[in-house]
């Protein structure tokens, strides 16, 4: 048996992206065979500013998200970093088999503090992997589904995990990051060299709760390159490339097929098909979001259920843990 490990910060409104590169592919995992788990890391939310009422708003949209991608409470636990306080236990525990050095390192803490400096960065965001690198260890997680920005931070989760089974004898399972073939880092619509990000300029990104008619407008202004060809070329045509993706992400099709039904047509049909397509996939999704967002008392007890479990997982490697290192 295998278990299977991920989660998405509750810190902005959703995206197609996150949709297409994560939460789209969890619920494929759950099997008799394997152990999944999904989380809302609503504790690393804290990183950024934002009002209570936003990250616990956020917290329950997300689980909504999930239940809406397909994961269901009676294969995979679902819980709330928040409600299980072993992670924030193990978290400080591990801070001691991690250096300032291996942190500074971590290039999502170099692009984050560049404009600022490092000296005005909270240290929450400086500290922030180890965080990861703890909700992670807890369940003995062997596959890591995320986006190509995070495979940095779970590498060093098993760097972390390494280092403390050297010292003390095997505790921890060495994760391992999986990513998707495609689709694992959706890029930005009016410039295919930064990842579609919610913090960005609207027409960029699409997201998941947005109408039929502003997805389709804003695929039609979708940057493109500058020959007229539907070929999948990331390196030369990453513009196109990006918008096949998204395209294969919603239909299902392989990108050769959608070269082969688009050979011969012009990128003006093409980024209107894929607005109509979208529009119709999202208006699907948001349908079943209403239904679960819309009962609250039935996502409390999802979640206080699964968390519930997950601490049960998670205080017992807990307890290892403390009695190895000489924690009372
Ligand atoms: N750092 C991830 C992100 O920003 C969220 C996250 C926190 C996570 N802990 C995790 C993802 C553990 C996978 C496993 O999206």
């Amino acid at each position: 048996m295998k278990t299977v490990f991920s989660g998405l910060k509750p810190t902005g409104e959703m995206t197609i992206g996150n949709y297409l590169g994560a939460i789209k592919h969890w619920p494929l995992s759950q099997s008799k065979d394997n152990r999944t788990i999904f989380f809302v890391p609503n504790s690393h939310a804290l990183t950024v500013r934002q009002s209570p009422e936003d990250i616990k708003t956020r917290t329950l949209d997300l689980v909504a998200w999930l239940l809406t991608a397909g994961i269901e409470p009676s294969k995979s636990i679902i819980l709330v970093q928040s409600m299980v306080p072993a992670h924030a236990e193990l978290f400080w525990i591990l801070d001691n088999y991690v250096t300032m050095g291996e942190l500074s390192r971590m290039t999502q803490f170099k692009d984050k503090s560049q404009k600022l400096g490092p000296e005005g960065q909270l240290v929450g965001l400086f500290n922030y992997p180890v965080l990861m690198a703890a909700d992670i260890l807890l369940y003995d997680s062997n596959e890591v589904p995320v986006g190509e920005d995070q495979v940095q931070h779970v590498e060093l989760t098993r760097d972390i995990a390494n280092r403390f089974n050297k010292l003390y004898g095997e505790t921890f399972v060495l994760p391992k990051a999986t990513i998707p073939n495609y689709g694992g880092r959706v890029m930005s619509l009016d410039n295919p060299s930064v990842k579609m990000s919610k913090s960005d300029h609207p027409d960029s990104y699409v997201a998941l709760g947005e109408s039929a008619e502003s997805v389709v407008n804003k695929f039609k202004r979708a940057v493109t390159d500058s020959d007229t060809q539907i070929r999948y070329n990331k390196s030369e045509k990453p513009a196109i490339s990006n918008l096949m993706e998204i395209y294969a992400g919603f239909s299902g099709m392989s990108l050769e097929e959608i070269e082969n039904k688009y050979e011969g047509i012009g990128y003006g049909e093409f980024k209107n098909d894929l607005g109509e397509l979208t529009a119709e996939k999202l208006s699907s999704l948001q349908k079943d979001f209403e239904k679960y967002r819309s009962n609250e008392i039935g996502l409390m007890s999802i979640i206080e259920e699964g968390s519930q479990k997950a601490s049960a997982i998670a205080n017992k490697k807990l307890s290892e843990v403390k009695n190895k290192i000489g924690l009372l």
